[in-house]
């Protein structure tokens, strides 16, 4: 399954000022924020729809509606800084969490928590997490919620390595990532280059 790499300007413009060492936390949260609008819309371009009417004030319009469940997964904690984007976009999406953290030496993420909606098999799961490292977060969460019953599964992240690109594509060939870039390589601490640093401590003021 090909890497759908969303090339929108202002996708890129808001990823050069989140990249900035110098952006604070409170500019950072309205930055991914906006970011993940903007990468949500793409991820969702094929949701399917019902025909429908409306009546404006002056004639029937044919208009459409989402037919189609949606699932929005945030990986815990940076994902949550990409949550209320999409439901801006979808308010009637279900979500679910699943709490995941790396070791801090071996970059290893283990699982603290899950708490996943029913009937996943007929939804249109959007895992929102803004990094894909190594790669093991991603699959981790992946195996998890097919374990759970979902198949059509969707990833959104901010950045994105070679090596979990490469990752994901060889443990799950079907799912499909959204992501504006795909950076150089993973440094020596697994951490992308050239990337943004920790998403998590720059949402959360934690550095
Ligand atoms: C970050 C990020 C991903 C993971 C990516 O989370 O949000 O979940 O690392 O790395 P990987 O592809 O090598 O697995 P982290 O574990 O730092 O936790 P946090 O969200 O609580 O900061
Ligand atoms: N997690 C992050 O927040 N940043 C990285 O570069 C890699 C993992």
């Amino acid at each position: 399954m090909p890497v759908h790499i969303v090339e929108h300007p202002l996708v890129h413009a808001t990823l050069t000022e989140l990249r900035d060492v110098t952006t604070p936390p409170e500019d950072f949260r309205r930055l991914a924020n906006r970011i993940s609008v903007l990468l949500a819309a793409e991820a969702l371009r094929d949701l399917p729809t019902d025909a429908i009417t409306v009546t404006t004030p002056l004639a029937d319009a044919p208009g459409r509606r989402i037919a189609r469940d949606v699932v929005v997964v945030p990986v815990l904690r940076a994902g949550l800084g990409m949550l209320d984007a999409v439901l801006q976009l979808v308010p009637s999406a279900r979500v679910g969490h699943i709490g995941l953290q790396r070791d801090e030496i071996t970059a290893v993420a283990s699982q603290y928590y899950a708490r996943l909606p029913s009937r996943l098999d007929r939804s249109y799961v959007l895992m929102i997490d803004p990094m894909l490292a190594t790669g093991g977060s991603a699959v981790a969460a992946i195996d998890l919620l097919r374990g759970a019953g979902a198949h059509d599964i969707h990833i959104l992240c901010i950045v994105a390595a070679p090596e979990g690109v490469a990752l994901v594509e060889q443990r799950h060939p079907d799912v499909h990532i959204y992501t504006p870039a795909v950076d150089r390589n993973l440094n020596a601490h697994k951490y992308i280059v050239p990337g943004l640093g920790d998403f998590g401590d720059r949402l959360y003021g934690t550095l």
